[in-house]
């Protein structure tokens, strides 16, 4: 991969853009998660985990060694100079050339397709640039919301890894969604109206 991907930015649309972790960005992430956590600790395993400003920074700095290494893409949803959220590749193997994306979303920014369209971005940039050849996204069978976001996307529902995760003192089921690049690409040429790939 000749990608560096500390250096990644992509811009999704005039005031939207995904982009690399820096340790500048850690106050605003840590107010973020503090003033959601306990809506964010119902769905994310590593809420838990961060709870100092100084978390936050061991994060960045270890989600900036493993951009560099390629095993993820690590990236912050930017809102008008604002980070809102994360949206990138939890895992990358390059040598099965496949990875998984995961996001959240401050709340109050939900329901505006942000997620929807930075994926779109993200998916056109992993299957040309990075040349994957396959996307999954892993979500919890009771997260109806985020199952919207691979659903709306074309992703095929592959299977269910049972009682997979245990989070908030109980077993959760986990739906794999997966896409590949031929599909994708077969999607693009066919025009499936407004707010779907284009
Ligand atoms: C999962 C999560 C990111 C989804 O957020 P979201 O805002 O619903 O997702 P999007 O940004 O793609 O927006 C889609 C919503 O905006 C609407 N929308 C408006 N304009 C849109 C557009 N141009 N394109 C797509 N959707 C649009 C959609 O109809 C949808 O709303 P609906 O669910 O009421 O139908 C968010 O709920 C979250 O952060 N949850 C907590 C953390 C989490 O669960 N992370 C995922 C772990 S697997």
């Amino acid at each position: 991969m000749n990608q560096d991907l500390n250096q990644f930015r992509l811009q999704v649309s005039n005031d939207l853009s995904l982009v690399a972790p820096q340790l500048l960005h850690a106050k605003a992430l840590y107010d973020l998660i503090q003033g959601q956590r306990l809506y964010f600790e119902a769905w994310l395993s590593w809420v838990e985990r961060t709870k100092t400003l100084s978390d936050v920074r061991r994060f960045i700095r270890e989600a900036q060694a493993f951009n560099e290494g390629g095993q993820r893409l690590t990236a912050f949803v930017n809102l008008q100079n604002q980070i809102v959220g994360s949206c990138g590749f939890t895992r990358l193997n390059m040598r099965h050339k496949k990875g998984e994306i995961g996001y959240w979303l401050s709340e109050p920014y939900q329901g505006r397709g942000l997620i929807t369209r930075s994926c779109i971005k993200l998916i056109d940039f992993a299957f040309s640039e990075l040349e994957l050849h396959r996307i999954e996204i892993r979500i919890l069978s009771d997260n109806e919301k985020s199952k919207g976001v691979p659903i709306r996307l074309g992703f095929q529902k592959e299977g269910v890894l049972r009682q997979a995760i245990w989070l908030n003192n109980r077993y959760h089921d986990m739906e794999i969604f997966g896409l590949l690049e031929s599909q994708w690409t077969n999607m693009k040429k066919v025009d499936l109206g407004e707010g779907a790939v284009s």
